[in-house]
């Protein structure tokens, strides 16, 4: 019996190629850029499994031009770069990661609200710089992070390790969602719900855990940045179409808000030069980045595929409908 073809669009990680390789034949894209989209198309041709990232969309096009396609596995939990409902019509299971990432990327939420708010990456650049003159009384003095209000946009697992993090730092936790928390989450995480507006009128920090969605698509707005303190920060390790990033420069460039960091932006890779200033902390999306995780990640998909391929139902399938019309 010949094996299931696979294209993974990433040499991925070794132990998720031994996944992989064990019951499939897959050509993995190795070359240092990322795969160039006729390249994809072409490549995918004969595949019953694609293995993909989220800087690769899976569309209409490219399911059209991938006839023998059974499932889009995407390494990463957000999933915006998926048409699932174009999956769904032409039969292909469409798979995500979510649950092994929420500490990791909580983790790096955390590193950039305490790099804003205390000023790292100016502190950082001085140290190289060769131009420090020593120790000095009012030298980058930065903001406390302790004691002040956490506003939490989006209270899923993400949002709630967010909340775990601030009570080790003595800080009111207050939080926004479509759904309310139980009472018994609120209690444990000492959490407590708010409309947005009260949200963004209380906290001094804020920080975006809300999948990109259609009604999530550039919810940080102007009106949003003109209600939230001047003192405020926005974090960001959503997704950056999230904040509509021309008016989070403004906003900042009005001294509305006190400053920002971001680890995602609206157009990757590029990032809007207006925010390139001292007050923004600025990553490259690797909120998720760490060996550990990023393992478990393409392990994820790779059993996700190799689960399908086997008639069985893949962990975290996207479009359970997909199985029953098999
Ligand atoms: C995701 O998984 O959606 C992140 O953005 C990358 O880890």
């Amino acid at each position: 019996m010949p094996k299931p073809k696979v294209l993974a669009t990433r040499p991925l990680f070794p132990e998720a190629r031994q996944i992989l390789n064990a019951d499939c034949e897959v050509e993995y894209w190795q070359e240092p850029e990322r795969i160039p989209r006729e390249e994809l198309l072409r490549r995918v041709r004969d595949k019953e499994a694609l293995v993909c990232l989220l800087t690769e969309r899976v569309d209409d096009e490219l399911l059209a031009s991938a006839p023998k396609l059974r499932i889009a596995a995407n390494v990463a939990v957000g999933y915006d770069n998926i048409d699932v409902a174009a999956c769904t019509k032409r039969g292909v299971a469409a798979t995500n990661t979510p649950g092994v990432l929420d500490e990791t990327t909580a983790d790096f939420a955390w590193t950039l609200l305490m790099a804003v708010a205390r000023r790292l990456g100016e502190g950082e650049a001085l140290a190289r710089s060769g131009n420090w003159k020593g120790w000095d009384l009012d030298q980058l003095v930065g903001t406390d992070v302790w004691g002040k209000t956490l506003g939490i946009v989006g209270f899923g697992r993400i949002g709630r390790a967010m909340a775990r993090r601030a009570s080790g730092f003595q800080m009111k936790v207050i939080y926004t969602d479509a759904v309310r928390a139980p009472e018994e989450t609120e209690r444990e995480l000492q959490a407590e719900f708010r409309d947005m507006d009260a949200l963004l009128s209380e906290s001094d920090f804020i920080s975006l855990h809300v999948p990109l969605l259609p009604e999530t698509r550039g919810l940080f707005n102007a009106a949003k940045f003109s209600r939230m303190k001047r003192s405020a920060f926005l974090i960001n390790t959503a997704r950056g179409a999230v904040v509509d990033e021309s008016a989070l420069v403004r906003a900042l460039e009005a001294g509305e808000i006190a400053g920002a960091a971001l680890d995602v932006f609206e157009k990757e890779p590029e990032i809007h030069p207006g925010l390139k200033r001292k007050n923004v902390v600025l990553a490259p999306h690797i909120a998720s980045a760490s060996i550990e995780t990023r393992t478990k990640m393409a392990c994820m998909a790779a059993e996700n595929v190799t689960a399908l391929l086997a008639g069985r139902r893949p962990a975290n399938l996207l479009n359970p409908e997909v199985l029953k019309t098999a």
